[in-house]
């Protein structure tokens, strides 16, 4: 084992910046109060907070009653398939729901449960080899009855960025509800919700160097949405719950520092990517790239190797000193191939044997380095002891 271990998994969550830390702590301690209380200590957090709302509105390019604050990346998923599609069956009889087959779980299993439990029709849009919805499918597919739609932003698996802006264009004329997962897209990725023609878009402060437990989902006016989590009228009525005014703080502050520094960032992000791309691809056979090669994660680099097992992989480099991931990190020590690899068309061993390489503002180039001497070595030996793949 290596002195310090190396994290390479910027994908599952990214370390708090120090900025965001700091903005926080106050909110935990003397200024505790309720922001729904009348008094002074409720009202110093009111204003915390609606400030907050304003500043993330501005970064989003939407305004303040069009943001929902949330537990994270989840409910933000939940809220705006149930939601939109609650709304949509009550206000003009919709039932149909369509979402593409490489979502986050917690798109997929929320959309399967609606058409499990509450008798929706859920239809899966087509992907090609790299992961990506084609604009010309989702024009066939769209239908008056469809009450959303979600497609990915950035692949948490696979990296790959889908023509939001296009799709949400054809949505948009149709009529039909829009929603973008964009967890992974915050940290790297314009979200000016105009440009990118989304209704509905989620994201979470874990992945862009904010708190966990937080994030908010955009609902562009006037989307009908029934709340998903009934109480008290807090966030206008559309998600009951005292607001947690310090991660919701916190997560302000993380976004102001990414929109300060994402352009330098990629610009580092893409180069130690490409670097990883160049040398795996390039230096280990039976290696290949998952995802699109260009239009991808500038952080995100991911492969499977043939006769190997991925989670022996994680664990070799683990005890090497490496942090990694194989397809998502919700999924690892499952022994099931990865959905969104499968849905790429890898036949199930294959999807088995996959790798996640993501990068950070931590990351150095002597870390990937050290990374690409020991990632040929652990996979030279997980294909001598793993004859059960020959
Ligand atoms: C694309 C994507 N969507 C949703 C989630 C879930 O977010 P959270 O962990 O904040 O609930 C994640 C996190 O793994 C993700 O990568």
């Amino acid at each position: 084992m290596r002195q310090k271990p190396i994290y390479l998994d910027y994908a599952a969550t990214t370390p708090l910046d120090p900025r965001a830390r700091s903005r926080m702590l106050p909110f935990f301690d003397e200024a505790f109060g309720n922001p729904s209380s009348v008094h002074s200590w409720g009202q110093q957090a009111e204003a915390e907070l609606e400030q907050a709302r304003a500043q993330i509105a501005g970064y989003l390019g939407c305004e303040s009653d069009e943001l929902i604050f949330t537990s994270g990346g989840s409910e933000s998923d939940n809220l705006a398939l149930r939601g939109a599609a609650f709304a949509a069956r009550n206000g003009r009889s919709a039932n149909h729901i369509l979402i593409s087959p490489v979502e986050h779980p917690a798109v997929l299993e929320t959309a399967r449960q609606l058409q499990r439990l509450h008798g929706f029709q859920l239809e899966f849009l087509s992907v090609d080899e790299f992961g990506q919805v084609e604009p010309a499918d989702l024009a066939r597919r769209l239908r008056s009855d469809t009450a959303v739609v979600s497609v990915i932003y950035g692949n948490n698996e696979i990296g790959t960025l889908n023509p939001i802006a296009e799709l949400g264009s054809l949505c948009r004329q149709a009529g039909i509800p829009f929603h973008t997962d964009a967890l992974q897209a915050v940290a790297q990725l314009n979200l000016q919700v105009d440009e990118l023609n989304v209704d509905l878009l989620s994201i979470g402060a874990h992945k862009f160097y904010g708190p966990k437990g937080v994030g908010a989902l955009y609902v562009r006016r006037p989307t009908p949405m029934v709340p998903i989590q009934t109480g008290g009228s807090h966030e206008r009525g559309r998600r009951a719950g005292t607001s947690n005014v310090p991660l919701i703080v916190g997560m302000n502050e993380a976004l102001a520092v990414v929109v300060e520094r994402r352009a330098t960032d990629i610009q580092g992000f893409a180069r130690l990517r490409d670097r990883i791309v160049e040398a795996v691809l390039g230096g280990i056979a039976d290696a290949q790239l998952t995802g699109h090669p260009a239009e991808r994660l500038p952080n995100h680099a991911s492969f499977v190797f043939e006769g190997v097992d991925g989670n022996g992989l994680l664990a070799a480099l683990d005890l090497a000193g490496f942090a990694c991931s194989s397809a998502s990190a919700c999924k690892t020590g499952e022994p099931e191939p990865s959905e969104v690899l499968l849905a790429i068309g890898l036949d199930a061993r294959l999807a088995t044997s996959s790798l996640r390489v993501t990068v950070g503002r931590q990351t150095t180039p002597s870390e990937v380095e050290a990374f690409l001497t020991i990632l040929p070595e652990a996979i030279a030996r997980l294909r001598v002891v793993e004859p059960a793949f020959t």
